[in-house]
């Protein structure tokens, strides 16, 4: 749990391989993001529990109620991709806590425990071989190659990735390892966990194949409409042999975990559409009490959200 990433020019070229990986699998699509291109825009609040101040001096875990935006999505850059596509999952939750003192930090979270890639190389290496990987193709495929090289990324792929039956009955996971430092300085390795109070619902392939292309966003918004829409935030806390370096490797089920406090949405925004443009939600958008450990993912994830943005604001 050292504090140690690599240097951000040692990932530079890695992210923009990454950024082109994202546009050649999903295609150009000015003015949408690289990933997770598909969302809806949802105002609400947090407000934390006592138990979550004992963990992090973090401003928003004091207990004050603080405004939050919501951004759920579904999986690739594919901006008009139906709801109901297995390749729309795993689903995105990412929160930007507008901050008592002024600023935000942001939780980006999705809806698998667990990520196919420990490490930048990694994940390009992968999404590469995905690419490469021809159905006709000489055997093994680079795909298959990966995998054999890879077991933890063979092992996380075998775990379920079913279609939620609205985004408010998913569980969302951060993934990767944050530490949380309180105010005698104490420090915990954790994993955020989002948890819809409404319970898990998940839909039959068959069941999911006959929902229109926007069921989920429309359901949100009549979900919304009706009464607010809650998640509890907690954290997994990390056990003294965890690692805290490798997303591909979940924690073991039975480690302590605290809740922090209950996300309360209570409306969708009309204008989702043109919001979503310009909210910039980062990993490493943190704030005193919340630091990077040695997961390297978090700072390299950093890096190609911000040639998403870039490119999302040139409308390229
Ligand atoms: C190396 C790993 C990853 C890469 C290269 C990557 C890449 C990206 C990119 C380029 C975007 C668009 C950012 C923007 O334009 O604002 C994005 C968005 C997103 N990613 Fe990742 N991602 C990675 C890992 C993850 C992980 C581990 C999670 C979940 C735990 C995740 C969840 C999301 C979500 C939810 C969004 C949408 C955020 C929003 O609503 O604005 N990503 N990702």
């Amino acid at each position: 749990m050292a504090t140690m990433t690599a240097p951000q020019s040692d990932t530079a070229a890695l992210a923009e391989q990454a950024a082109n990986l994202f546009l050649q699998a999903f295609g150009n699509h000015p003015g949408f993001r690289l990933a997770h291109a598909k969302g809806i825009v949802c105002e609400g609040t947090f407000e934390a529990t006592p138990a979550a101040k004992e963990l992090t001096r973090a401003a928003h875990f004091n207990g004050q109620l603080v405004p939050v935006i919501v951004r759920f999505s579904n999986a690739t850059g594919v901006p008009q991709i139906p709801d109901n596509d297995p390749n729309s999952n795993p689903k995105g939750m990412a929160i930007a806590f507008k901050l008592p003192g002024g600023g935000v930090t942001d939780i980006v979270a999705n809806g698998q425990n667990g990520f196919p890639a420990g490490t930048p190389a990694d994940f390009v290496d992968f999404f590469g071989s995905i690419l490469t990987t021809r159905p006709d193709g000489p055997k093994p495929t680079p795909f298959e190659k990966f995998l054999a090289a890879h077991p933890n990324t063979a092992r996380f792929l075998s775990t379920p990735n079913p279609q939620p039956a609205s985004f408010a009955t998913y569980a969302y996971f951060a993934n990767n390892c944050f530490i949380f430092v309180n105010a005698r300085g104490e420090r915990q390795a954790i994993r955020y966990q989002i948890v819809p109070s409404a319970g898990e619902q998940h839909l039959d392939p068959a069941v999911a194949a006959a929902q229109g292309p926007d069921f989920l966003f429309e359901e949100l918004r009549n979900r919304i409409a009706k009464a607010p829409v809650e998640f509890r935030l907690q954290v997994q806390i990390a056990g003294p042999t965890d690692p805290t370096s490798n997303a591909t490797l979940v924690w073991p089920d039975d480690r302590k975990k605290v809740v922090l406090g209950t996300v309360r949405l209570t409306s969708a925004d009309p204008n989702s559409a043109e919001t979503q443009k310009k909210l910039f939600y980062d990993p490493t958008h943190l704030t005193d009490g919340i630091e990077l450990s040695d997961d390297p993912l978090p700072a390299f994830r950093a890096q190609v959200y911000s040639i998403s943005i870039a490119r999302r604001l040139s409308a390229k």
